[in-house]
């Protein structure tokens, strides 16, 4: 694999390559068994596949975050350079190489961006956006793999490329767990040995939710995890939400859901300093 750090780089790759539009990967590091799923997904499905590595600071609202955010390059390098192949490459850009001046733009998502996410990290999509179209731009993929780990930043990225990139196919990719159950983050090395060890309790409890929703109102189910979650010390939920796959509707009531859609049961918590979120699909059939 070659490692680019910068877009002159990328470009000359190019030059001498037959194929010229990969399979793109974009993380922000501290790699895990989650982001190298994504990765070999790409290396099975095109010729060519690029990864990123940028901590993009424009999707942290939080100046703490970002500075606590892991960063665990060689390891990085060490583990793709298992997986990528002589073509492929890893691109891991300066600050200045992906916003050679400051990135203003704003995106519009209507209501996606109006719930969860959105509404608890003010401005995080739009420097989601913002980078990723910023890597659409550089990388100039065929195709973008990104986990359902992260289901709405997925669902916003699959309406920018429909509006922006219709060229790039967006490819879902399932979420990889610990033994326990817990998703696997790059924040997950944060966590204290305390909240670790009981941190499996997060996905139990999205499964248990899940398993109510055939005789549950939404509003009682919001009570039963925020009263699991904070039950363990040091847990203390954020948000947790039924919404429907593709618009990110909020499902008010029973009444409303319909056995035809698809819904995601999507949580948000903090272990002690460390936010954490994971999702799982609900069906009523
Ligand atoms: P990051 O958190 O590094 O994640 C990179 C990709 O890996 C995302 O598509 C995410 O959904 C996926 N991923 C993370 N954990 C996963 C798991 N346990 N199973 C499957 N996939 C998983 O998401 C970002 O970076 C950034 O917002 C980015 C898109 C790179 C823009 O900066």
């Amino acid at each position: 694999m070659k490692v680019f750090t910068t877009v002159k780089e990328i470009r000359k790759h190019y030059k001498n390559c037959v194929l010229r539009s990969p399979g793109f990967v974009p993380t922000m590091g501290a790699l895990h068994e989650g982001h190298i799923s994504l990765v070999e997904a790409a290396v099975g499905s095109c010729r060519m596949v690029a990864v990123s590595i940028f901590v993009n600071p424009t999707q942290f609202n939080d100046p703490e975050d970002l500075k606590k955010y892991p960063r665990t390059i060689e390891a990085d390098l060490d583990m793709l350079s298992l997986v990528l192949r002589e073509n492929d490459f890893v691109f891991t850009p300066s600050v200045e190489e992906v916003y050679p001046e400051p990135d203003t733009r704003v995106f519009d998502f209507g209501q996606l961006d109006k719930v969860m996410e959105g509404v608890h990290r003010p401005g995080h999509f739009n420097g989601v956006a913002q980078v990723v179209s910023r890597l659409f731009d550089i990388i100039r993929p065929s195709a973008a793999f990104f986990g359902q780990k992260d289901f709405q930043q997925l669902t916003i990225i699959r309406e920018m490329a429909r509006l922006s990139y219709p060229k790039i196919e967006i490819i879902s990719c399932p979420i990889v767990r610990e033994k326990d159950g817990l998703a696997m983050s790059s924040r997950n090395r944060l966590l204290l040995p305390e909240h670790r060890e009981r941190a499996g309790e997060i996905f139990k409890t999205l499964l248990a939710a899940a398993a109510m929703v055939f005789d549950t109102e939404p509003d009682d189910i919001r009570e039963f995890v925020a009263d699991r979650i904070n039950m363990s010390p040091g847990f203390n939920l954020e948000y947790f939400e039924i919404v429907e796959d593709i618009t990110l509707t909020p499902a008010k009531s029973r009444s409303e859901m319909s056995s035809d859609k698809t819904y995601y049961g999507c949580i948000a918590l903090f272990a002690g300093e460390v936010r954490l979120i994971d999702n799982t699909d609900i069906r009523l059939r």
